[in-house]
């Protein structure tokens, strides 16, 4: 039997950080031992807010390095570049046409992201949930890894389907496949190092706020010292008077891979002097071999090269009989 399919993505928009790992990447790495996995970057999607023509590139293939560093494995899982494949921009257009503006003005991360943009809001940035339902309902999958900031964005992607299938197709025979999603407890909202309130984020302009999967020992050392804690003594989980204790011992939990009521009994009596160091020491080590993995495959752009031509041909493969078979339905003249 075919094993169930699953498809995610990342925004190359600068370096990744333990959100995206623990949020995101490290469920796929489980996830693709029973999973059929497609995993791509968004670049299409990281030109939405202005962006730098001389860094997309190289922020696209360094994505790519860190999914295999992190343990996404090619021969298993197809990795492949957004925009290598125009089936993602030419569904976004039909689904354009279909899906109510007033959809679209509720978005919460629009309307986060168009505040910080001004005047300068492009049709893109509104656009980008269309984007996302197309790059995910193309590959018909059953479950959509994401963290918990994805949420909403997968909901208007049900809905788009739904639509879509109510407009064209009929209820015996739908057209598009209705996704889950699949949003993990653990990890799913891993928060800011400077505001515990606040989720980690690429686009917070402190550095200070988040870890980089690449940022080196001393780095992570100097961040995990700084971060904002409270004056109270012992550990716990799950105050909400305290959101950083709660981030800070989760990020302990799962680097450390032990249970929730283990880490609560370990780090119950002690103090932010006694628990810092241990975590930034965890963190470290948990850190250490992707980073070596990391720096191998940078290097070398001939296998990165080919993974993506690979992946590019696997997933066209999926893509383009689903767009085809949308046009159908939606009655365009076939050659
Ligand atoms: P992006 O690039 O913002 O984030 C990539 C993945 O990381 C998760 N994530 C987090 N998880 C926990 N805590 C955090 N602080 C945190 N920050 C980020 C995100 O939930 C996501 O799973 N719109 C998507 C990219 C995308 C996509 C798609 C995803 C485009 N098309 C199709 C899935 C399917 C985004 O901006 O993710």
């Amino acid at each position: 039997m075919a094993k169930p399919r699953i498809l995610s993505g990342i925004q190359t928009t600068g370096d990744m950080h333990l959100g995206n790992y623990l949020g995101a990447i490290r469920n796929w790495v489980e996830l693709q031992h029973s999973h059929d996995c497609f995993l791509f970057m968004a670049d299409l999607h990281a030109i939405t807010v202005p962006h730098d023509p001389k860094t997309l590139a190289e922020n696209t293939i360094k994505i790519a390095a860190t999914y295999i560093a992190c343990g996404i494995d090619p021969a298993q899982s197809t990795i492949f570049v957004q925009s290598q494949l125009p089936e993602h921009s030419e569904l976004a257009w039909i689904f354009n046409c279909i899906t109510p503006l007033g959809w679209l003005e509720r978005m919460i991360q629009f309307k986060e992201k168009a505040v910080k943009q001004g005047d300068n809001v492009s049709v893109g940035l509104m656009d980008y949930p269309v984007l996302q339902a197309a790059d995910i309902l193309l590959y018909e999958p059953d479950s959509v890894p994401v963290g918990e900031d994805q949420k909403q964005h997968l909901e208007l992607t049900r809905d788009i389907a739904a639509r879509l299938n109510f407009q064209f197709g009929s209820e015996d025979k739908p057209i598009l496949k209705i996704p889950e999603p699949m949003i993990r407890k653990a990890g799913a909202r891993i928060m800011s190092l400077t505001d515990g309130t606040k989720k980690m984020s690429k686009s917070d302009p402190s550095a200070q706020s988040r870890i980089d999967l690449t940022d080196d020992p001393q780095v992570i050392i100097k961040k995990i010292k700084r971060a904002k804690t409270d004056p109270e003594r012992g550990l716990e989980f799950d105050n909400p008077q305290r959101p950083e204790c709660h981030n800070l011992l989760g990020l302990y939990q799962l680097l450390s891979n032990q249970t929730k009521a283990a880490v609560a009994a370990e780090c119950k009596d002690m103090g932010w002097g006694q628990f810092k160091p241990l975590l930034a020491e965890t963190t470290v080590e948990a850190l250490r071999p992707i980073q070596a993995k990391y720096q191998a495959l940078i290097s070398d752009r001939t296998y990165l090269q080919q993974v993506l031509a690979e992946g590019k041909e696997k997933a066209q493969a999926v893509a383009r009989p689903t767009l085809d078979k949308v046009k159908a339905a939606v009655g365009f003249y076939v050659l």
